[in-house]
């Protein structure tokens, strides 16, 4: 295998003599072959170290973006290590709950919180909400005022600085629907009505700017822009959400979560912040800690045009790349050494021709009919935003650690399907 392709595998990939990948030493073929394809693999060290490595860049008060990811499993491993849970909706806040995760531990987020989701949060005491509008405002002033306890709350803030990033990534910039914007004087306004009400516990400022983003600079522009605001309300908390980005085709590199948050901090100090820095990150916790091995199932060649190598899943277990056009590499886990010569279009299995999982794939040239083929940096944003379509199961999820594989979501069935028809 390539050092840059094996730059992309999680932390115990391991590639035998003879070019075969284990995750934490389970065979990545066995794995296929016990849990059936496609198939999420974590490897659970790789989850635990990046949220060590979170808490020990920016201490207590970092919260993992479980939009990223979410079972029962990996919200209980992120409050394992130490991280609080950042949730954006009553169905996060739900499964973190059940998770047995502290509501205390939670940050719930949301532009759009119903009075369900504010009474969710309110009733089992969530740590922190993330207030995005005045209507929201409203709302908890109205539940607080109805006998429910005052809630402890950051204001979101949007400080109107482009991130470098996917269009539909970006969150920062003025054009955007996220939080008050500092340019119109709607964020001081927020503040100012929150800091007089008796409803709620005005802890702070907070801010995402978007997602995937490489250059750090971005994020020391948000901050200089908040920092007058931060500044004037003596903030006690300063959140600058999540964002980071991640490799996830060969020769990209990231900044690693520790020097994303020494330059944070760095911008902090300097622009006087004197709050305790807060924040969500969510792909570079789980993103390159787990890979998706699909199995092979046709293969179409069109003489002088291109060769179509279908798997058993598709845009249900990964919509980024027909999202956001978003990058991948495949390999055959049976032959990492070999060399990836032949060019060919990786599709799924769905009615649709947009239904593409890698556009232009090196593979090797023996590649075939019943082979596995994995595709690494899967962990983010995959298994949270697949679907049904097509009826198509959502394939399970295992987390591997010392060579044992454990099932920690199950494969959909059949009766799922038609379980909540009536
Ligand atoms: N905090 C807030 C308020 C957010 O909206 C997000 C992500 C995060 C934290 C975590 O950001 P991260 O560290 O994961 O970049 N589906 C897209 C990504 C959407 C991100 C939405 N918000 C994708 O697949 O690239």
């Amino acid at each position: 295998m390539s050092a840059l392709l094996s730059d992309l595998l999680s932390v115990s990939a391991d590639i035998s003599a003879d070019g075969e990948l284990s995750i934490a030493g389970c065979r990545v073929l066995d794995l296929a072959e016990e849990y059936g394809t496609p198939l999420f693999i974590y490897d659970e060290a790789h989850l635990r170290r990046r949220c060590r490595e979170a808490v020990s860049a920016f201490g207590d008060g970092v919260a993992y973006a479980t939009k990223a990811f979410l079972c029962t499993a990996m919200a209980r491993l992120a409050h394992e290590e130490g991280m609080q849970l950042d949730v954006a909706t009553g169905g996060e806040l739900h499964v973190a709950l059940h998770a047995g995760v502290p509501a205390d531990r939670l940050v719930m987020h949301g532009n759009n919180k119903s009075e369900l989701e504010l009474r969710m949060a309110l009733e089992s005491g969530v740590g922190r909400i993330v207030v995005d509008s005045f209507d929201e405002l409203d709302r908890i002033e109205t539940l607080v005022g109805a006998g429910l306890p005052a809630p402890t709350v950051l204001i979101r803030v949007n400080p109107g600085v482009e991130a470098h990033t996917h269009e539909y990534l970006r969150t920062g910039a003025a054009d955007s629907k996220f939080g008050f914007s500092l340019s119109d004087g709607m964020a001081d306004a927020a503040i100012d009505r929150a800091a007089a009400s008796s409803s709620v516990d005005l802890a702070g400022v907070h801010a995402h700017i978007g997602s995937q983003v490489f250059v750090v600079d971005s994020f020391s522009k948000a901050i200089a822009a908040l920092a007058p605001l931060v500044r004037r309300v003596a903030a006690r908390e300063f959140s600058i959400g999540g964002g980071l980005g991640v490799a996830y085709v060969e020769g990209e590199s990231a900044p690693t979560i520790a020097e994303w948050a020494g330059s944070v901090k760095a911008a902090c100090a300097e622009a006087g912040i004197e709050s305790r820095i807060l924040a969500e990150p969510g792909r570079s916790i789980v993103a390159q800690a787990a890979l998706t091995v699909y199995r092979v199932g046709t293969i179409k060649s069109i003489e002088g045009v291109r060769t179509y190598v279908s798997v058993d899943g598709g845009m249900s277990d990964n919509p980024r790349p027909v999202l956001y056009g978003s990058g991948y590499e495949a390999f055959l886990p049976r032959a990492t050494h070999a060399k990836r010569d032949r060019l060919v279009r990786i599709v799924g299995k769905h009615c649709e021709s947009g239904d593409v999982i890698v556009h232009e794939a090196m593979v090797p040239s023996d590649l075939a009919v019943g082979d596995i083929l994995a595709t690494p940096v899967t962990g983010a944003y995959g298994h949270t935003m697949g679907s049904n379509y097509n009826m198509v199961l959502r394939p399970p999820v295992v987390f591997a650690r010392d060579g044992l594989a454990r099932l920690v979501v199950r494969r959909e069935t059949f009766a799922d399907l038609v379980d909540r028809d009536v």
